[in-house]
């Protein structure tokens, strides 16, 4: 197609906005609710390499089993503990192996828990921040080492939450909470040291997303439902599918000169 220039307009750059053709994508979580969505939406926008990093090995099993049947393509699937460096770095080591290079990075992988704080103890505590925070930076180093190496730029799109702006009504979760405000704070930090790499460090901030730990404890604690969802303007929980388009957008020439930035994806929870 002809590159038509208009008034500093690149149209042909335009077109392609959203496409990531070409494009090597981890994701990590990916056998889980928002990972997963999220590494369906990069290949149906065009991904050529998909890596999903999970510890959980059945769900890395059940989405081979969906790539397969919907796109006859087979993901390259890593079973790893993130919030273990030498896990983390054997994991990115292979990915490296098998895709020559990385292009684009989301970490969705993630765990909940309820604890009043006075009884929190030391593991939970540590558990929480070592799995929530401490592996998100652990990926970035990794990944983002071999971005630097490669000066081909990347995407970097971490799943914070807004528990990591605002404290959720009832539930006492200081540990999660915190956990997502540092994945916030990270992200901005890593942008500003890497943006002379070309490469955007950005977060989302998901809402109430009806995910498999989410719909268990639904099923277990229905009088929760009512009382959240009228806390949600838009009436409704997000389904994993509404955190997609902005992941596509992070991980798309779209947000080319958009870094250090949290995307809220809330229904709009945060406005009151
Ligand atoms: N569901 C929600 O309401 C919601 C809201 C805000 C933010 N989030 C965030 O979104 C992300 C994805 O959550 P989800 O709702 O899809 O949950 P999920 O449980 O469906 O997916 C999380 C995945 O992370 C994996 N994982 C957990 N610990 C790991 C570790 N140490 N190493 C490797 N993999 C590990 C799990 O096996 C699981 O497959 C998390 O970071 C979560 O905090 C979720």
């Amino acid at each position: 197609m002809k590159n038509i220039i208009i008034n500093d307009l690149d149209l042909t750059l335009m077109r392609r906005l959203f496409d990531l053709s070409n494009k090597k994508a981890i994701i990590t979580g990916g056998g889980g609710g928002i990972g997963l969505a999220i590494a369906i939406g990069f290949k149906e926008y065009g991904a050529s390499e998909i890596a999903l990093i999970d510890f959980h090995e059945d769900r890395l099993k059940n989405a081979v089993k969906i790539f397969k049947e919907m796109y006859n393509f087979e993901p390259l699937v890593i079973k790893a503990d993130l919030s273990i460096k030498d896990q983390v770095e054997k994991a990115i080591k292979e990915v490296i192996k098998e895709f020559n290079e990385i292009n684009i990075l989301v970490n969705s992988h993630g765990i909940f828990q309820w604890m009043e704080s006075e009884k929190l103890s030391e593991e939970d505590w540590d558990r929480m921040i070592d799995v929530n925070l401490k592996s998100v930076f652990l990926t970035c180093q990794a990944v983002g080492k071999h971005m630097i190496e490669k000066r081909k730029g990347g995407k970097i799109i971490n799943i914070a939450s807004m528990s990591g702006l605002i404290v959720n009504k009832p539930q006492p979760q200081c540990h999660y909470n915190t956990s997502k405000a540092g994945v916030i704070m990270l992200t901005k930090s890593l942008a500003a040291e890497w943006s002379k790499y070309g490469i955007n460090v950005n977060s989302i901030s998901p809402g109430y997303t009806l995910t498999p730990p989410l719909e268990k404890f639904l099923r277990e604690h229905g009088e929760y439902e009512k009382l959240w969802r009228e806390m949600i303007p838009l009436g409704r929980f997000a389904r994993p599918m509404d955190i997609v388009g902005a992941a596509i957008f992070l991980a798309s020439s779209a947000s080319d000169y958009i870094t250090g930035q949290n995307i809220i994806v809330d229904g709009g929870y945060t406005i009151w």
